[in-house]
Parts: C-alpha cells; structure tokens; sequence
C-alpha cells in the first residue's frame, strides 16, 4: 500500500474520515420533503490532506484508481470519475465564498462501492471535513452536509437527497438518526435492545447517476404537481392519489405510506418493539418492489430468504435501490450467524455487516 509520503515526498497535516451510511426504512421520501431513519456503519472513508500555496489539487487513491488526477481549483469539470466527488467539494466550497488553497490528498475508501450504503456522501462529507481543518473554514455539521449535497447534484450529477450526507455527517453505529427532512430537526433513536443490524450486498451495483433515480424523482414531482401540493410530504388523501394516472398514483402511495411508516418505526423503537419494527421493514420493502419499483430480483431473494431465518424480525431494501443491499433486522448474537445463512443460500450475495 503507498503511503502519503511515498506519493507527494511530505506528511499530511490534516486526517478525517467519515462513515457509510444503511437507512433503517423512509426511502425515496428525502427528496419529497418527508422522513428519514439512517445510521453510520462501521465501514468508512479516510482521507489525509496537506494544504499547498498553489491552485493545483493533486490526488490518491489506491483502492479508487491507479493513476493520480491533477486539477485545478477554478476549473473544476465533470470527468466521469471518482475524483468529481472531490472536485463537486472544492467547486461548491468556492461557490459559496469559501477561500481555499490546492492540496495533495490521499482517499482510502472502505465503504462498499455501489451498494447503496453511501459510499459518495462518505467521500465527500470525509473530505469537507479535512477541508475545514486545513483551511479553518466555518462550517457546521449540518452546513457540511448540504454543501455536500449541492457538490453531488451540481457536478456528478446525480440529483440526491439530503439523507445521505446527513447521515455520514450526524449519525454514528449505535444509535439512528431520525430526520425530519423539511426542516432538518432531528432526533437519535438507540435501536431496541435485543436487536442488532446485518446488511447483506445483493452484488448488483446501483447508481444514482443513472436514469431511474432521476425518473423516480419527476414522477414524484409530478405526481405532488397534481395533487396541487409542494411536496408529496403535503399529500395525505389516499383517495385522490389513487386517482392519478399509472405509475404516479403507485409512486406517489409509496412515499405517502413510507412516510407513516418511518414515524411508526420510530415510535416502536421508541417502545423497543422489534416485532413492530420488522413488519414495518417488510411491508417497506413490498412497496419498493411493488409501488416505487426500483428493487430487483436479486434482492427480493435476499428478503425472502432473510424473513424465512428465525432470527429475523424484518428486511428490506435499503437505499436508493435498482441493485445494492439489503438490511436485515436480526435477534442481538444472532445477526452474523443469520447474515452468512441468507448469503450463502442467495447467489452473488455477501454480507457487509456485521
Ligand atoms: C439515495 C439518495 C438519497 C435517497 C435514497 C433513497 O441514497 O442519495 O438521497 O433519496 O437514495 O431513499
């Protein structure tokens, strides 16, 4: 493994990480104004970073790429490649007022790639913080996170919520965030005793710059459009909802229902209820499949086998969906044992937690 030292001949003044993220239940509700429940994983992104009297950004990452991108502050652009994580970062710090210096910085990302877990907001939420550090810039966690946000939508190009940075920002491995995305009041929640989280990779990579996640977003802005409300947060008569044409009246009860059911789930972890948390993940991850239809086959296995394990209160797709992993609501002690049942009953599968 190359070191800093070995890459640009000097030593890092700043290190930060930030962790990957697994979204208990409240999917595709960020962007409509509604409800979210993540929490940090174990797995995450590190980088070291010294400050340089240039412009020039010069960057590594042995697990990313080989080679070592160069760019210049000013002239961010869209390269199709990991590094517009960073260049999104520096291009909308800039844009906002921020006075920054180049750097040479090395990115060591343990968050699975591609699996729904957020390993971007990682990227880029580890990198704000270096940049904070190195260049005393005032910015507070929540400020972080939606400049994290702006960078993803502004130069990757993928039109994401403000769940993931938030998550990556706020949340730790022991307790859930509970975010109120409209106003970003948020609440932490311990999971109920006796249970303990597992996340199984589906091994189908899913991507938020592709086309079904930006759909999905359209469809539910104009599914609120004729509702006549600002957001699908606003609509609550399920009767005027089912009259909205195919698909929007599916996508617009997904939201709706999934916002109930994320102020459910607090509510029985709040009672440390795991019986009523698992119903509440399964009947999640039916309307994924079957109203918001961005899960796949590969991952409906994955839950159908996890609800089969008697360990298991509940399990569902987590994240944005279109491949990527599945979180299973285990029984405390037995949630490693369950994880490698499932995975090695379901082909491509792997588990990431715990
Ligand atoms: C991705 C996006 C989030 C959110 C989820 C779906 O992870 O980055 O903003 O929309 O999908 O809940």
């Amino acid at each position: 493994m190359t070191d800093f030292e070995e890459v640009f001949s000097r030593a890092p003044t700043v290190v930060a990480d930030a962790p990957g993220r697994v979204n208990l239940i409240g999917e595709h509700t960020d962007y409509n104004g509604g409800y979210v429940l993540p929490m940090a994983i174990p797995q995450r992104t590190r980088v070291e970073l010294a400050e340089r009297e240039d412009d020039t950004v010069r960057l590594c990452s042995e697990n990313l790429q080989r080679e070592h991108p160069t760019y210049e502050l000013g002239r961010e652009h869209r390269a199709k490649a990991w590094y517009d994580y960073v260049q999104g970062v520096t291009q909308a710090l800039r844009e906002a007022g921020y006075t920054l210096h180049g750097f040479d910085a090395r990115i060591d990302s343990r968050v699975p790639i591609g699996r729904g877990l957020s390993s971007s907001a990682a990227l880029e939420v580890a990198m704000l913080r270096a940049l904070r550090q190195a260049f005393h810039l005032e910015l507070d966690d929540v400020a972080l996170a939606l400049l994290a946000q702006r960078s993803e939508n502004n130069l990757v190009g993928a039109p994401v919520g403000i769940m993931d940075p938030l998550a990556s920002s706020l949340a730790d491995e022991h307790t859930a965030v509970f975010i109120d995305t409209r106003t970003l009041q948020i609440e932490r929640i311990a999971l109920p005793r006796d249970v303990q989280i597992a996340i199984i990779d589906s091994g189908v990579s899913h991507a938020n710059v592709g086309g079904g996640y930006a759909l999905r977003r359209q469809e539910c802005a104009m599914a609120a459009k004729l509702l006549g409300v600002p957001q699908l947060r606003d609509a609550y008569a399920l009767d005027k909802i089912e009259q909205l044409p195919e698909p929007l009246h599916k996508r617009a009860r997904h939201v709706v229902t999934e916002n109930a059911r994320v102020l459910a789930a607090a509510s029985a972890m709040r009672a440390n209820d795991p019986v009523a948390l698992g119903g509440l993940f399964i009947e999640s991850h039916v309307s994924m499949r079957d109203d918001f239809e961005v899960s796949v086959p590969e991952v409906d296995a994955i839950v159908e086998r996890a609800l089969r394990d008697p360990a298991v209160y509940g399990a569902r797709l987590t994240g944005g969906g279109f491949g990527g992993a599945v979180v299973v609501l285990a029984r405390a002690g037995e949630a490693r044992k369950a994880a490698e049942r499932i995975a090695h009953d379901c082909k491509g599968a792997s588990v990431v937690l715990p």
